[in-house]
């Protein structure tokens, strides 16, 4: 079955086309045929952190020469003819695409010199994230599915995070449940139990700020860029290769509490304080107070974890989202679960497949199309806050 997926929840404008075939446990398995990233990062950097309309207005002008550059990847771009739907397809299209005109125009064009591609359904995700950015996504994908007339899927950004997680170099790992899934990016840190493929249950999150949302914001403090997880984690790793000494200590947010629950937003006071405390800061303060920041994040999110993997007698730990390209924090949890003796299995995506993409939301959307779990297109809505349970 080939999917085409469509990411737009936040930063990142992702599309793929992958061919999926099996079931999930048993003969699953999946070929990228085509794949496109653009990632806004660098423009959001100056308001140092996501801007929603920029991001909107660059998904909106980056989808379809994404598109163009998926489907030339997988031979599908049909030089021949235009889109033969698009003439009696025109008043509806401008419809769908009336708050965004410049997709309209992308659309309409790329329909006049492609034919239709051999794609069986349309995974495009419908939130959590920005809601004008997943507007932009779920309108290029209703455009579509009227243009090739193919249904569409709607796929949840976070469940495409695990899902990826569980995959290996196109096939499925092997995978025992109880499972659980540490999610930490930008705007998300939860903890997920799944007692069986696709099923899920929260048992903890923040309170407040995301573990994304305080590197980020920690990053800005110590004038580094946006996205603030890789310039911080960068200090971090040089404050322990320089074995700079530990002269500040901040407290481990709701270690000893009882729930699964997190909460990052004193931290980052803890560290605005800290940062007041010794202007200016030279480079060597910066490297202590990422590294003390880094291993106060990665100390919470790993004993969690551990305890309701003891817990729930978890089989597999997953870790999906931004942070999980965190090396600290990929080598404390796999530290700690061996410490343990736990032969939990530990899945983490590879780092460039640890943010976000589109690859995800075909896998997702998949496991939907499979089943024949059609959205109605005059009906899908972006939705910011989506859960997963
Ligand atoms: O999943 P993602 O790409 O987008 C969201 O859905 O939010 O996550 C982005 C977040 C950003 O906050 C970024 O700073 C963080 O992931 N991040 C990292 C690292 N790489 C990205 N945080 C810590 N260490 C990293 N190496
Ligand atoms: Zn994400």
């Amino acid at each position: 079955m080939k999917i085409l997926g469509i990411e737009t929840s936040c930063d990142e404008t992702a599309v793929t086309l992958i061919d999926a075939s099996g079931n999930f446990g048993d003969n699953f398995k999946f070929d990228i045929l085509g794949n496109a990233l653009y990632s806004q990062a660098s423009l959001h950097a100056e308001y140092g952190g996501v801007f929603p309309n920029l991001a909107k207005r660059e998904h909106a002008r980056n989808l379809i020469p994404l598109l163009r550059e998926v489907l030339t990847q997988s031979g599908d771009l049909k030089a021949a003819g235009k889109n033969d739907v698009l003439f009696s397809a025109a008043d509806e299209l401008k419809v769908i695409l009336n708050r965004e005109p410049d997709l309209l125009e992308a659309i309409t064009g790329f329909a006049l010199e492609s034919g239709t591609p051999n794609v069986d359904a349309i995974a495009v995700t419908v939130g959590p994230g920005l809601e004008p950015a997943l507007w932009v996504g779920i309108n290029c994908a209703r455009a579509l599915s009227l243009l090739w007339n193919v249904p569409i899927v709607a796929v949840n950004h976070m469940e495409g995070h695990i899902l990826l997680s569980m995959m290996d170099e196109g096939l499925q790992r092997h995978v025992d449940f109880p499972l659980l899934s540490l999610l930490i990016s930008g705007g998300h840190t939860e903890l997920v139990l799944s007692r069986s493929f696709r099923s899920y249950e929260r048992i903890g999150e923040t309170r407040d700020d995301a573990a994304g949302e305080a590197f980020d914001k920690v990053a800005r403090l110590l004038d580094l860029p946006y996205p603030g997880g890789p310039e911080v984690s960068r200090l971090a790793a040089e404050a322990r290769e320089y074995k700079l000494p530990t002269h500040i200590a901040f407290t481990r947010p709701m270690l000893r509490d009882d729930s699964y629950d997190f909460s990052f937003s004193g931290l980052k006071t803890a560290v605005r304080t800290a940062v007041e405390q010794r202007r200016p800061l030279g480079d060597e303060m910066k490297r202590m107070i990422a590294r003390e920041f880094e291993n106060t994040v990665s100390d919470v999110l790993v004993a969690k974890t551990m305890r309701a993997v003891d817990e729930f007698g978890v089989q597999t730990v997953v870790v999906g989202g931004g942070v999980s390209a965190n090396t600290h924090i990929r080598r404390e949890l796999s530290e700690a679960l061996a410490q343990a003796g736990n032969p939990a299995n530990l899945l983490i995506p590879p780092p460039d497949l640890s943010t976000d993409n589109a690859i995800m939301i075909a896998i997702s959307g998949y496991f939907k199309a499979k089943n024949k779990w059609y959205s109605d297109p005059t009906t899908l809505v972006a939705t910011g806050n989506l859960r997963l349970a």
